[in-house]
């Protein structure tokens, strides 16, 4: 067999994923270990897409999406966003993922680096990887409240540096970024001349501190922005997001989304329309059923003295088990599993800042989210 290109065996596995793939195969797993909302999709959702399948709306769309739905993001950022974007900024993508990938890909040539939250999503490293750049990790501390520190951010910019990455609000740590904190790093990255490339997939879950786009206070269109329908509206498997790029660069970005996906299916845009436009008490039913797990897993850690980073959004929690880890807190993961068949994802699967922590995904059942924590070692 011919071999594979050269860097690919450097990106890295998901160590999300062996705890999944383990998982599968016991009985009766308490699973907080994946990012899957528990909520049902809104019925308008539904009927939207299926009325779509019916109709044959089958077809190729414009590389950047059907009219009406990039029409009704651009009013969604004006409206929830503060970010005022002309229709040929909008590229809708499937999910995040690809709207990540994609933005990656024009800003970041083999060798570039990128600077990437640790911990931080797993994706953002893996893209880097797959693109032959390097990803570098800026440390999210425990001391610092998880806020960037802007000193070691500088220590760590090289000619190569090409684009930062931020995540708020954050996966895993629940941090959401206050409007200081991202002029802050605006300020940096236009110190160094850098790309921004800001993930807000959790924007609607916030549990307090508001949520405040970085590209609505960009004064020299350095941001690239992604969002997702995947986690506010609950439809992970549809495969919706959107791309919000700097103005001018209409023919470069269609030309690679032509050359990656063409278009997200017809189907999908069409329910993403009337996710966009419809009814959003779900949305707001959602953020306060991960509220009340929230306060309720809360109150269970503090009862068994458990000590965690207390999220301002997204729907995880970051809890501290150093005491039982043992320096290994992926093994420690596995073996809690196979013993008291709860899933929980390995804060080392999110960078090296990550050992000795674990995310517990919130988006779950009450009962079983409580049990499960139950069953966590006292320390
Ligand atoms: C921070 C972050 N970005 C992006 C994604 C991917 O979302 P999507 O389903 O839209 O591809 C996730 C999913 O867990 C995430 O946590």
């Amino acid at each position: 067999m011919p071999s594979l290109a050269h860097h690919i065996p450097s990106v890295p596995a998901s160590g999300i994923r062996r705890i999944y793939e383990v998982a599968v195969e016991l009985d009766d797993v308490i699973s907080l270990g994946v990012g899957e909302p528990d909520r049902p999709v809104a019925p308008h959702i539904l009927a939207a897409g299926a009325a779509a399948w019916r109709d044959d709306l089958t077809n190729y769309s414009a590389n950047g999406g059907i009219a009406p739905l990039r029409a009704a993001i651009v009013e969604k950022l004006a409206r929830e966003n503060r970010m005022h974007v002309e229709v040929e900024q909008v590229w809708v993508t499937m999910g995040a993922t690809q709207g990540l990938y994609q933005a990656m890909t024009v800003l970041l040539a083999a060798g570039d680096e990128v600077l990437v939250p640790d911990p931080g999503y797993t994706t953002f490293t893996m893209n880097a990887r797959m693109l032959e750049a390097e990803p570098v990790p800026y440390p999210l501390r425990a001391e610092r409240g998880f806020a960037p520190d802007l000193e070691e951010l500088e220590s760590l910019v090289t000619e190569k540096t090409r684009v930062i990455i931020v995540n708020s609000p954050s996966n895993p740590l629940g941090v959401v970024f206050d409007e200081e904190q991202l002029r802050g790093i605006l300020d940096f990255a236009r110190r160094h001349d850098l790309w921004v490339l800001s993930d807000e997939v959790y924007e609607y879950f916030t549990y307090g501190r508001p949520h405040v786009s970085i590209a609505s206070l960009d004064e020299d269109d350095r941001v690239f922005s992604v969002f997702s329908l995947s986690k506010t509206y609950a439809m992970t498997g549809a495969r919706v997001g959107y791309l919000v790029t700097p103005p001018g660069l209409t023919a470069t970005m269609r030309t690679v989304q032509e050359a990656s996906i063409s278009c997200v299916g017809m189907p999908d845009q069409f329910a993403a329309i009337a996710a966009l436009t419809g009814d959003h008490q779900h949305v707001a039913d959602s953020r306060e059923h991960y509220r009340g797990n929230l306060e309720a897993a809360c109150s269970l850690l503090d009862a068994r003295g458990i000590r965690y980073q207390r999220p301002e959004g997204a729907f995880y929690l970051w809890v501290d088990l150093a005491y039982a880890a043992d320096g290994d807190v992926a093994g420690w993961a596995e073996r809690f599993l196979l013993r008291e068949h709860v899933a929980v994802a390995p804060g080392s699967a999110f960078g090296r800042s990550g050992e000795g922590w674990i995310r517990i995904c919130l988006a779950a059942n009450r009962e079983r989210l409580l049990e499960g924590l139950g069953r966590l070692p006292r320390p």
